[in-house]
């Protein structure tokens, strides 16, 4: 059986998922990408449904699928989702120490009020390199768009499927030949 939901009805429609569940049905629950990157909080209603805890199963998230496009080390980048509820300012915050640490930052927008041109000027306003790389991809995987430009230049309209980068104003170096790296001849 399949119980259809959207970001209108899943309270409801997760309560009927949960009684299936109560009476010992074995139930999963699909989401977009990968839960634990901007799905918390739905997460977070399944388990309220419920009563306790479920078990979660990482697919591939937006994230990924961008890293994979536009050649994203993870290793050099904050990850942050503005699509929540809630108290933004401290994700806010983040954004611009992550930034100004020199890590590129993948962020999700929230519709509509919060989306890439939004958070370029946020970028902007505090004291964010307007020549930053920036890139938006919208519906990776389905009907593939991209955009790419200086942060400045970041201020057309995007559907809600799309996910931002702001790219560090240099990558990291190498450090292949560092002597921890055992690469280094004698090391061998
Ligand atoms: C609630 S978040 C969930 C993200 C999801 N957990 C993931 O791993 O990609 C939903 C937002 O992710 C972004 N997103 C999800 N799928 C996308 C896709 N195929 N292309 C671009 N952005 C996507 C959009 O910003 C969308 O509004």
């Amino acid at each position: 059986m399949r119980v259809g939901m959207n970001y209108r009805d899943q309270t409801a429609r997760l309560k009927e998922v949960a009684a299936l569940h109560h009476t010992g049905k074995r139930c999963v629950v699909a989401f977009m990408g990968d839960v634990h990157f901007s799905g918390f909080q739905f997460l977070e209603r399944v388990e309220l449904a419920c009563g306790h805890t479920v078990d979660t199963v990482p697919g591939i998230s937006s994230a990924q699928m961008m890293a994979s496009r536009g050649r994203v080390c993870f290793d050099e980048t904050a990850f942050l989702t503005f699509h929540r509820r809630g108290d933004v300012q401290p994700f806010k915050r983040h954004l611009i120490h992550a930034l100004e640490d020199g890590r590129n930052a993948i962020v999700i927008p929230r519709p509509w009020d919060f989306m890439p041109r939004d958070i370029a000027a946020h970028c902007l306003e505090h004291g964010i390199d307007g020549a930053r790389p920036a890139e938006v991809w919208e519906a990776l995987t389905q009907d593939e768009a991209s955009w790419s430009g200086r942060l400045d230049e970041c201020t057309a309209e995007f559907s809600d499927l799309s996910i931002m980068l702001i790219r560090a104003p240099a990558e990291f170096p190498s450090q292949l030949d560092s002597p921890e790296s055992g690469a280094l001849a004698g090391n061998a």
